[in-house]
């Protein structure tokens, strides 16, 4: 049976913005895009370190994508997908999440 886990509220969380979490020593992070919210695992799939260097800094400059701090490697936000980068053709790791009572919920 999933269970879920509240991680933090809706509210925290701005349109085209991001935010960083750690679960039970897990790196996450969550960007939320026209109502929709995404959740990764904060992993680059180039090294295997985190993305961001500054907190909640997951995004490029227009906010279009989600950038790796460290090579510069860009994620689509949607699907997670590296599309310039050298990683280009690898893909972070989605977690499924849902709004519950305004919460984002991490589901698993
Ligand atoms: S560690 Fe992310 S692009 Fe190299």
């Amino acid at each position: 049976m999933a269970t879920v886990t509240p991680l933090f509220h809706i509210s925290e969380l701005t349109e085209n913005s991001a935010k960083g979490l750690e679960l039970n020593q897990r790196k996450l992070f969550a960007v939320s895009r026209q109502g929709q919210v995404y959740l990764y695992e904060n992993r680059c799939p180039h090294k295997g370190i985190p993305l961001e260097w500054l907190p909640d800094t997951f995004l490029d400059t227009e906010k279009q994508y989600i950038q790796c701090s460290t090579h510069g490697a860009l994620f689509t936000i949607h699907q997670g997908l590296c599309i310039a980068g050298p990683c280009s053709g690898a893909s972070l790791t989605s977690v499924a999440c849902e709004i519950i009572d305004g919460q984002v919920c991490i589901r698993e």
